[in-house]
């Protein structure tokens, strides 16, 4: 395949994307904040975490957090997750109604215990008849709407387990049932998030049907990029983990397609970016919990920087955006010289 036939724009049930780079819904991590800086480095498309169908339904408090986004984060895809066709589709008419969203995904793919346990997420890959009555929910509800409609998206794994692979009935079904596109981790519920992917399955999966099918799983930079869609033939890709403390990933891939290099960050160019996340997660959640839960995205920003063990340390037990800038502008003056070397930020990829 030619170079620039891998990163290409992407129609979506006449939603139409940049690019064919999507940032995955990552639970706990890819909020507003993330999203946004995501979306401005180059994302074609970005996901909300998963949202349970049932707390939207009985409007929940969180909802209005998990669902948020930034005036420029169009189009922007919500994904639900839970198990009773009835409130998908009272979800799915609540996010066309508060027009929250251009694209709508649907998760069967999961594994968390306790999501699995009540019905919902990879189990449906065990549960063709309720899966098909969700989605068949989700398109219904959608085309209620008429001209306001919105495409319905599904993401999976390759099945339960190795004995079990059913991908391609799903992507078909998916299809058949009016979804607009399917996402494929290729791994089975049983690999969890280890273990090769599986693409030349994908590929059984894009052979099958004429909607977009985006493939999923280890998608770290370029060649990744163009080793998945070399041996699957997929329309897209879809990353998650690897965007995980190096939220630039996007601009990396991009600038690696057009052939050039990527941008030589420094520790002092990534503080910048961390000290606006941190404003951000500020903004959005107006309790202590934010910054909580944005600890482990700083300890991952700063894996490998050069002597940062205490700077680490501080960083695990911080509370507030303004604590988070001091505690970094201390670090940048005490290594000096070393922050503002290109290069130093992590020998980034290796460690993936
Ligand atoms: C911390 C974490 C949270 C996740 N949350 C979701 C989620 O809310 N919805 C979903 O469909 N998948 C979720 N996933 C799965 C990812 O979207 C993705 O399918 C998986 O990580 C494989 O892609 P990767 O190898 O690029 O990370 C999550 C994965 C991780 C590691």
């Amino acid at each position: 395949m030619c170079a620039e036939n891998y990163i290409k724009e992407l129609n979506i049930g006449g939603v139409r994307l940049e690019n064919n780079l999507m940032l995955a819904p990552l639970a706990g991590i890819t909020d507003y904040p993330f999203r946004l800086i995501c979306r401005a480095l180059g994302a074609g498309l970005t996901v909300s975490e998963m949202v349970n169908v049932t707390a939207l339904t009985y409007k929940s408090k969180t909802i209005p957090t998990l669902t948020r986004r930034s005036a420029g984060e169009r189009p922007f895809s919500i994904q639900l997750f839970g198990n009773k066709p009835e409130h998908f589709a009272n979800s799915v008419r609540h996010i066309i109604r508060n027009k929250l969203s251009e694209i709508i995904d649907i998760n069967m793919g999961c594994p968390a215990r306790q999501v699995v346990t009540s019905g919902s997420g990879s189990f449906l890959m065990k549960e063709p008849a309720l899966a098909r009555a969700i989605i068949e929910a989700c398109v219904g509800a959608s085309e209620e709407f008429g001209s306001e409609r919105v495409p319905i998206t599904v993401k999976i794994r390759l099945g339960w387990d190795l004995n079990t692979i059913n991908a391609v009935d799903y992507t078909k079904m998916a299809e058949d049932c009016g979804a607009s596109m399917v996402t494929v981790h290729a791994r089975t519920y049983s690999m969890k998030f280890s273990g090769t992917p599986l693409y030349h399955h994908v590929a059984d999966c894009k052979n099958a049907v004429k909607i977009p099918v985006i493939v999923n799983g280890d998608i770290k930079l370029y060649d990744s990029v163009k080793n998945a869609i070399d041996i699957c033939g997929a329309d897209g890709v879809m990353i998650g983990r690897a965007a995980m403390g190096r939220i630039w990933i996007f601009n990396d891939i991009l600038r690696q397609a057009a052939g050039k290099r990527m941008l030589d960050f420094s520790i002092a160019d990534v503080i910048k970016l961390i000290k606006l996340h941190g404003r951000l997660v500020g903004a959005l959640y107006s309790d202590i919990n934010g910054v909580e839960s944005f600890r482990k995205q700083l300890l991952w920003y700063t894996k490998g920087w050069y002597d940062s063990a205490k700077l680490r340390e501080r960083l695990k037990v911080v509370k507030t955006p303004d604590e988070i800038d001091s505690i970094l502008d201390e670090y940048l003056h005490a290594i000096g010289d070393i922050a503002m070397q290109r290069h130093k930020v992590i020998g980034a990829y290796d460690i993936i």
